[in-house]
């Protein structure tokens, strides 16, 4: 099993460049399913999941081949057919497979799909959503079996909650659904825009773009295109918390940054100097972190949850304590484990709620990944501690990051896998 190794204490310099976003790639290539002809999807990220999404439109009979940057896939010939257990069980991301098949074909089969363990993680609101545009779903021995036999019709949808997956899930059968579908209280994260933006490229009509009311004009035939996957906001700003958690100074190379207010409001708080240009975002850590005195998770444009085990990690060494608040998944405090036993102090004050005591010098110890980003913060704790940190587990960590050891070793940082 691998591990990642560092010695920490090192003040990351330098400059890296952000990868493609994970969650954008991911439901833009569960859309190509949706089109005839080759989509090109450019700066798609290298990372475990994108694997997994392409060896599930393989075994649906897409082609896909790998181009320089970029990914081409072409789903002439796509069509229902039995999809590998493993990649549909290894990431939440193969749910995004229900709304794109339901429109491709009329019917899905698919397992539970997986993901990280941060919460319950129901799938009620999906399923409740392609309901009112015409499917119906029931589940044989853990397999989901969704069925549109009279074809999917547009309607109004309420989304009771905010949730990313499922207005994903409605856009990708919407647009192929006769009629107009209407979606009230849509997430408006960017990477539903960019799922958007793409469908619009391939001939959807989509309104309301990057607000939480969508109106999509259904039915129309969709054609193949191509795209730029933005760069990921989280992986962003896990390099920028990584810098100020090491005192560092450093550009990040096409950051998103019209998508980072909430990381970048954060930074500053911190004492941060930051400048944005045509490169990227610069970012100076300040001799001493300020901490804030509360964070909480919000829906974009607030804080990401993704990112709040990393911030939770830098606010050991900040000066004051920072009460920390959980408010979408209810289980992402899993790090506070393995940074406690590197000399973090915290206390719990219930499910949602951590005060995080400031001024710890953390210590390099042997820990272990158990999610994706509970796994970067361990490996950001590891670039702050003094001596050795080895973190194992990093195959959670490969789902989102290309290769953070490569990125971080650009910065200056002492870290390899073994
Ligand atoms: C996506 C992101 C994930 C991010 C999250 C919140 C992907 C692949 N993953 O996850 O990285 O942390 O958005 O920004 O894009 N919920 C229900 N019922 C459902 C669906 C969700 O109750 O059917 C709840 C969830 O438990 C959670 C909240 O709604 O409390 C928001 O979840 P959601 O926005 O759906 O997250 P994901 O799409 O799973």
């Amino acid at each position: 099993m691998d591990s990642i190794h560092i010695r920490g204490g090192v003040r990351l310099q330098g400059k890296v460049r952000i990868q493609g976003s994970k969650n954008a790639s991911l439901p833009i290539l569960a859309a190509t399913l949706l089109t005839r002809g080759t989509n090109h999807i450019r700066n798609c990220p290298k990372i475990a999941d994108v694997y997994r999404m392409l060896h599930l439109l393989e075994s649906l009979g897409c082609q896909v081949a790998w181009e320089g940057d970029g990914v081409r896939v072409n789903a002439e010939d796509a069509g229902l057919r039995q999809m590998p257990a493993d990649a549909i069980t290894g990431m939440r991301s193969s749910l995004c497979l229900l709304g794109a098949l339901l429109g491709r074909t009329g019917r899905v089969v698919m397992e539970y799909p997986g993901g990280c363990v941060i919460g319950a993680r129901p799938i009620d609101l999906h399923l409740g959503a392609l309901q009112q545009l015409g499917a119906h779903f029931h589940e044989e021995e853990g397999t989901i079996i969704g069925e549109a036999p009279r074809g999917l019709t547009g309607t109004l949808i309420q989304m009771p909650k905010s949730s990313v997956g499922a207005t994903e899930n409605i856009v990708l059968a919407a647009v192929m659904a006769r009629g107009e579908t209407i979606v009230r209280g849509a997430a408006r994260e960017p990477e539903v825009e960019a799922l958007c933006a793409f469908l619009c490229q391939c001939g959807a009509k989509i309104q309301g773009i990057g607000t939480d009311e969508l109106r999509i004009e259904g039915g129309r035939a969709l054609h193949g295109a191509q795209i730029r996957v933005p760069a990921d906001r989280i992986v962003a700003g896990t390099y920028l918390l990584a810098c100020l958690g090491t005192g560092g100074s450093v550009l990040l190379e096409d950051a998103p940054i019209g998508h980072m207010g909430a990381v970048i409001a954060l930074a500053r708080q911190l004492g941060a100097t930051l400048q944005a240009s045509s490169e990227g975002l610069f970012v100076q850590a300040p001799d001493v972190l300020t901490a804030c005195p509360a964070l909480s998770t919000e829906i974009y444009p607030g804080f990401p949850t993704d990112l709040q085990s990393i911030a939770l990690a830098v606010m050991t060494a900040a000066d004051g304590t920072c009460l920390i608040e959980e408010k979408i998944f209810e289980n992402r405090f899993r790090v506070l484990e393995p940074l406690t036993d590197m000399g973090g102090h915290f206390a719990r004050i219930d499910a949602r709620r951590v005060l995080v005591e400031g001024n710890s010098t953390l210590q390099g110890r042997e820990v272990e990944a158990r999610e994706l980003r509970g796994g970067a913060a361990l490996v950001v704790a590891g670039l702050m501690a003094g001596g050795e940190t080895v973190v194992r587990g990093c195959a959670f960590i490969d789902r989102g990051y290309e290769n953070i050891c490569r990125d971080l070793r650009e910065l200056g940082a002492r870290i390899y896998r073994v």
